[in-house]
């Protein structure tokens, strides 16, 4: 509980071969979505795909690709239950400007009504994309509040930001 407000954060992340770092243990979006949990004491939940992405990045961005365009990309485990939340952060790194697949699933059922979305992204230069849009139109109710775009490459250097993010 931070501000006396129940914070829940739901967000994707892939490790391994990533174009601008190489190989990673950890996810860039997963590095920002531990910091608003350390801050907040937030809820989390990971989006995970049944079928992992490759760790290739070439095949992964193929896979990506595929699965934005069948609309298939069913995921391990649902949200569940969000109505206890007021505050959802929502995070993902930008593919092709837009959400990965896994995350669209993750969204579309869920009862948004009267809640407040802070999105997050990581990038190599698009910034936030068209996620905040994607998300105002997948989250129908709620109220999409200022959001977050932070470089993959500068995520272990962006504590402060995403401090000031959250208390702004
Ligand atoms: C399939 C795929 C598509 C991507 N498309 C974009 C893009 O459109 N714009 C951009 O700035 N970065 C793009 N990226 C880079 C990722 O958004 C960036 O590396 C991000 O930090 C990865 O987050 P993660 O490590 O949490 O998965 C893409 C990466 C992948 C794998």
């Amino acid at each position: 509980m931070f501000n006396d407000k129940k914070s829940l954060i739901i967000y994707f992340s892939r490790a391994d071969e990533n174009y601008a770092v190489g190989y990673i243990d950890k996810g860039n979006t997963e590095v920002i979505a531990e910091y608003i949990k350390d801050i907040t004491g937030s809820d989390i939940i990971k989006i995970e795909p049944v079928i992992p992405y490759s760790k290739e990045y070439d095949i992964a961005v193929e896979e990506a690709k595929e699965r934005q365009k069948t609309h298939n990309a069913p995921i391990l485990k649902e949200v569940g239950d969000i109505s206890s939340y007021e505050i959802i952060y929502i995070g993902s790194p930008v593919y092709w400007k837009l959400l990965p697949e896994e995350m669209v699933i993750a969204l579309k059922d869920l009862d948004f009504n009267g809640k407040t979305i802070k999105p997050f992204t990581t990038h190599e230069g698009s910034g936030l994309g068209s996620i905040p849009n994607q998300i105002k139109d997948i989250c129908e109710g709620a109220n999409v509040d200022k959001e977050l775009a932070i470089k993959g490459t500068d995520v272990y250097n962006s504590k402060e930001k995403v401090r000031e993010w959250i208390l702004n």
